[in-house]
């Protein structure tokens, strides 16, 4: 068949008694942006690993299409050059589907861009609420800040902690991350003693780690962006006696499973709310660990892994129900339900968020002595994205 048109095409003669297997039958490109230099490369190097081992599992058609994966570097919170990666994926690679997206200003910078092509989006990451309402084409099945803080609260409180300072980088997720914390947390009857919304550039803790101390609160509640930022925070944590003191660790994302050998055992025991933890106890995540481990031998899965492993499901989803028929693909995977590696999930057919457990985890050691989030407890079944008004 495929000689046939290549036959009849190269003959001047345009097929088009066979126009509709043409149109049913061709390659469909994704384009990926995310970081691939600079201190945030391995967030483009987990994404890559796990669109690789969705495609190993899955092989390289959705339905009757191709898809092909073009992968543009952002480097790491760029909104100017990712609206232009963006810009350039449309008009010159013409991809029909956009994905990836660590930062949550850069998935902002292409919000009336998409809207305007009407180029399905799917997010991998970037988990501030409001940005799934800047277009109808943005499917975002990662997290939100508010699906795992409010949990995270709520648990906060069970376990009998009264006071809390809250310490946030200063940008989209980590704003809604405090908020989602002290309107849970106070609602309980907590004490938020503290907020702190630190610069995204810090790279020394030390002087926000006395000022938590010098309010000595039963916790210290935490977002930062996981890479270098977290690292160096929990780090800071670990040497600033804080465990000693009795101030209690809790964060989302910040015991990133890429991170955690070099953390050490002064992380054990560090408790964090999440969807998704590397050892997360299912078939489903053990087939995702065996094909990592032979896509990228000795690499850990963590948020950005998952992320990236159900975006390219959702995308999937999209190329074989509509091809490159863009105006339908995100109906198409409203109110789809998945299982991930991370748990059950659906995508909410109002939000087009996703709807997942949250696990609380600590940092524990593995049969084999290996620092792991263990997840012990589920906090709350199907949560939606609590911060956007249903
Ligand atoms: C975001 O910018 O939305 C973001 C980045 C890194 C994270 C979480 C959220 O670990």
């Amino acid at each position: 068949m495929k000689k046939l048109l290549r036959t009849l095409a190269a003959a001047g003669t345009i097929v088009l008694a066979f126009a509709g297997s043409a149109a049913a039958d061709h390659t469909v490109k994704v384009g990926v942006i995310a970081p691939f230099s600079g201190p945030f490369a391995i967030w483009g190097k987990q994404f890559k690993n796990a669109v690789e081992v969705y495609v190993a599992q899955n092989g390289k058609k959705a339905g009757t299409h191709t898809v092909e994966f073009i992968y543009k570097d952002s480097g790491g919170p760029n909104p100017s050059g990712t609206k232009s990666l963006a810009q350039e994926l449309i008009v010159r690679d013409k991809v029909d589907y956009l994905g990836g997206f660590v930062f949550t200003p850069n998935a902002l910078s292409v919000a009336p861009l998409i809207q305007k092509a009407k180029v399905p989006t799917v997010i991998f990451n970037a988990a501030t609420s409001i940005i799934v309402k800047k277009s109808d084409y943005f499917v975002r099945p990662s997290f939100s800040l508010w699906q795992v803080t409010v949990p995270m609260a709520e648990w906060a409180w069970k376990q009998g902690i009264k006071t809390a300072v809250i310490a946030v980088t200063d940008y989209g997720p980590g704003n809604d991350a405090e908020v989602a914390f002290r309107t849970t947390f106070e609602k309980l009857g907590g004490k938020v003693l503290d907020a702190i919304r630190m610069p995204l550039s810090t790279t020394d803790f030390g002087p926000f780690m006395q000022r938590i101390k010098d309010k000595n609160p039963n916790a210290v509640f935490v977002f930062l962006p996981a890479g270098p930022p977290s690292f160096a925070f929990v780090k800071s944590y670990n040497e600033n006696g804080m465990k000693a003191q009795g101030i209690q660790f809790l964060g989302t994302g910040e015991m990133d499973e890429t991170t955690l050998d070099a953390l050490g055992d002064a992380a054990l025991g560090l408790t964090t709310a999440y969807h998704y933890s590397g050892a997360h106890d299912s078939d489903k995540n053990r087939a995702f660990l065996k094909t990592l481990e032979e896509i990228s031998p000795g690499a850990a899965a963590n948020l950005a892994s998952v992320g990236a492993y159900d975006g390219a499901h959702v995308l999937y989803q999209m190329i074989k129900a509509v091809g490159s028929d863009r105006t339908k693909a995100v109906a198409a995977v409203k109110g789809m339900a998945w299982e991930s590696p991370r748990g059950p999930v659906s995508l909410d057919p109002d939000t087009r968020h996703i709807i997942q457990n949250v696990y609380i985890r600590r940092v524990a050691k593995d049969e084999n002595g290996k620092l792991i989030n263990q997840e012990f407890d589920i906090i709350r079944k199907a949560v939606p994205d609590l911060g956007l008004p249903n």
